[in-house]
Parts: structure tokens; sequence; C-alpha cells
């Protein structure tokens, strides 16, 4: 997070506050969370694409995508700095609203909504409900029917545009073997559309597609973009309807290991602009309004998590090539932060409570779960002196840690703190035993 330094005598201070400080009032594992960076992130990509797309004479909506990662007060500091909100379930939806996001800045995602959060959205009159499938479309001209109050659904189509893009398999989302979207290939996709302008209970907003996550390469924003677009003239061409607007989606890249080079937001709001400028006016359709969704751009950098180390443990492997490895064990692991193990994703580590010897070790960090592929930082150099009591910070942990989290093996979900001007404010409270057995119902 852009507010970390290096105290004077060498603990990590964000904004303003000593980790040290943080772990002793609080405890860890933690998830610590610099909300001037959330904020500037959140700026940086309304402006960017507010200026890109001004270019070519078009509006751009800008979603946080709650999945990453969502609270009352995250909700709020992204509505706050001209954001709207993007939610997938009623859960989601519920936070944002106690945020006091305007129903009318909420999307509704899911592609297996039900009756109860399809009402709960129209109750909230949400700005929009992506449609993720044919039978959807009846059950939301149902549910407004049910309602009888004049008032039609605005929806929007999301499509599979055949792109291949993201990081692992389970995080790509635009081919055609997966469960979102409806396909253009094959022809549903406008199907669907043109069952969307049958039906007087709804308003067709547009076409939405996410291509992928954790995307360093721009080329796909701009093919899916393209695609979209051709779809969009398509449908006007047959039935002389012109759809306002175009999402693209969320899906920019960070950086988790030192060296690597995140998506951009000027850079690819710049790109993705000129493409769809160009390709309307090859099209000879007008430029629609825009949105897009990230989530793990805006909060994934704006937070660290901050673990304790326990047992470190030497281990010799035989080879052939021989080599020590040094297992350093912290206080949480795969219930905190999944990634990992799910999709073999790649962190980094520091000490942060100390600066720690010149010297270093071959070291791997993991968890307190029961499986071996309980892996936190798969392979780091950390001070040949890491001890038991040593504070362990991992960086880019704010997008799906937190939010995937899990109680795998009864442990508490670690708190999330905000960090500001010197103070902590807990966001999320840590959970207690007693919190898992009230679940329990004995
Ligand atoms: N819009 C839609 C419709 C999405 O499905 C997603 C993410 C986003 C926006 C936000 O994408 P982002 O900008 O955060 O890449 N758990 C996985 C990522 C799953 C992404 C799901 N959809 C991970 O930890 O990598």
């Amino acid at each position: 997070a852009s507010g970390v330094r290096r105290g004077d005598d060498g603990a990590l201070v964000v904004a303003g506050v000593d980790v040290r400080e943080i772990a002793a009032t609080h405890g860890t594992p933690a998830y610590v969370l610099d909300e001037a960076d959330f904020r500037a992130r959140a700026r940086a990509f309304r402006e960017a694409f507010t200026d890109a797309f001004a270019h070519v004479g078009t509006e751009v909506d800008v979603y946080y995508a709650g999945k990453a990662f969502l609270s009352v007060a995250v909700a709020r500091w992204a509505h706050e700095e001209g954001l709207r909100v993007d939610t997938s379930t009623g859960g989601e939806l519920a936070v944002a609203l106690r945020a006091g996001v305007p129903g009318a800045a909420i999307g509704l995602h899911g592609n297996n909504k039900s009756d109860a959060e399809l009402r709960r959205a129209l109750d909230a009159g949400v700005g929009r409900i992506i449609v993720d499938s044919m039978t959807e479309i009846d059950r939301i001209a149902a549910a407004v029917r049910e309602r009888a109050d004049g008032r039609r659904a605005p929806v929007m189509v999301r499509v599979t545009t055949g792109i291949h893009a993201g990081g692992h398999e389970y995080i790509s989302t635009a081919h055609e073997d997966q469960k979102f979207g409806l396909s253009i290939a094959g022809g549903q996709a406008a199907a669907a559309l043109r069952a969307v302008l049958a039906r007087p209970e709804l308003e067709l907003l547009g076409v939405h597609s996410h291509i992928g996550s954790q995307i360093l390469d721009p080329a796909g924003f701009t093919e899916a973009a393209r695609t979209l677009l051709e779809l969009r003239a398509e449908l006007a061409a047959r039935t002389g309807h012109l759809l306002p607007e175009v999402d693209l989606g969320g899906g920019y890249g960070i950086a988790y290991l030192p060296g690597e080079v995140p998506i951009e937001p000027a850079r690819v709001a710049k790109d993705l602009a000129t493409a769809v400028g160009d390709v309307c006016a090859a099209l000879g359709t007008p430029v629609p309004r825009i949105s897009i969704e990230p989530g793990r751009a805006v909060v994934g950098p704006t937070t660290f998590t901050l673990y304790e180390v326990g047992t470190v443990k030497p281990v010799t492997v035989d080879g052939p090539p021989a080599f020590t490895r040094t297992y350093v064990s912290v206080d949480g692991g795969m219930s905190d932060n999944l990634r990992p193990a799910l999709y073999d994703a790649r962190y980094t580590a520091v000490v942060a409570s100390r600066v720690g010897a010149a010297e270093t070790v071959r070291a791997r960090v993991v968890g307190k779960h029961c499986e071996s592929g309980d892996i936190v930082v798969h392979d780091v150099e950390l001070p040949a002196d890491i001890g038991r009591g040593d504070l362990l910070a991992v960086p880019a942990t704010g997008a799906y840690g937190r939010s995937m989290a899990s109680n795998y093996n009864h442990v508490p979900r670690p708190p999330v703190l905000a960090v500001r001007d010197g103070e902590v404010r807990v966001l999320v409270r840590r959970e207690t035993e007693d919190d898992l057995f009230a679940l329990d119902q004995g």
C-alpha cells in the first residue's frame, strides 16, 4: 500500500501507525487496509476512464466489484469517490444499501439469483440487474408484475465473447465451457436480447461481458469491447433498438510480486476509449455509455495481512538437487487466504516488526491448518534470524482474501482494520469462538 514505510527502528509504519501497535491492540492475523490508498485507487479509475472516454464523447460509470472485498465502510468510500457498487448476491446488496449507496447506483449480478434476491433488488430500485440466463428473464418479469407499481426492471444481458483471458482457469469467465453468461457464438445472447425486448416489464440497458480476472495483457479488453459493439450494431440493424450502454466488466490485474507490472488504469482507459471510438465509427453507430467493474485493482494493493511467526523449521530435501528450505509457520493460512491453495497464487512476505539480518534463507511461509497445501508464500528470501514472535506482512491481499476466508479447522476469521492518519478503525471485527458456537445448534 502506498502509505507503508519503515519507521526509525525498522518496523513497518502504515498510514502513520506502527504495525507492532496494530498487532498488540488487535491481534494477528489481521487484514490492514490503507483507507487513503483505497480512495486514491477508486478515484484513479474514475478519473482515468472519465477523461479517456470524454475524448470519444461518452460517459463512464465505474462500479466497484464488491466480491473482492465489501464492508459497509468500504462501500461508502467507493460511493464517496464517485463509484457505483457491483454486487453479486443479496448479501452484498444488503451491505451496499446499508452503506447508503442509492439503489440506482447498484448493479446485481449472479448466475443463480433467487426470487428473494430479485425482489430485494427491485425493492431497492437497483440501477441494473445483469441477466445471466433465459429463465431469469421470465423470473424478473414475473417479479415486476407481482409488484404492479408500473416500474420496469432495468436489465443488462451478460454475454460470453469466447475470449480467453486472465490468470487461473477458475477465474477466466468468457470462454464457452463455464457457467456465466449467454453465448454469442451459440446464438443464446441474441435470443436473450430479443426476449428482453419482447418483455414490457423489462428495460434493456445494454450488454455486459466480464472476460476474467487478474488480466495483465490489455488486448483482451479491447477485443471484448469490439465483440460487444458488433453485437450491439447487429441488434440495432435487426430490431432498430440501439443499446444505450455497454458494460466491459472488471479484471484489471495487479502486482503481487516484486517486478510484476500491474495494469495501469490510465493506459487501459486510453486504449479502450480509442478502440471503442474507432469500432463505433467503423460500424456507423454512436458511442454507447460505458461501464466497468474493477474489484481487485481497487482494493487488492491497499491491504496487507499481518501474521505472527510461530514455529520455524528447517527442512532438508535430499534432492537432487539437495537443498534446505526454512518453513516459517504463521498464525493463519488458508482460512484467511485461500488463493495459494485454490489457484496456486503467489505472494511475497517481509518481516514487518524489525529489519532482520542481512543474510537470508530460502523460506516458505505456511499456515496453521491441517494440510500440506496450506501455503501462504511459496518461495521467499527472509532474514536468516527470522524467529518466533516476528511479525510478517504479506502485501496485496485486499482482494479475494477476507471475502473468501473460511472457518476451516474452526479457525475464527481475522478482522479488517482500516488505517488512516495515525488511527486504526475496525471495519470487520475478529470472529471469536463464541461466534462459531453461535451457529452450532448442538
Ligand atoms: N464483474 C464481474 C461480473 C465479475 O465476475 C468479477 C469478478 C468482477 C467484475 C471483478 O473482477 P476483478 O476486477 O476483481 O478482477 N476469486 C478470484 C477472482 C474471482 C473473480 C470473480 N469475478 C481470485 O481470487 O483471483
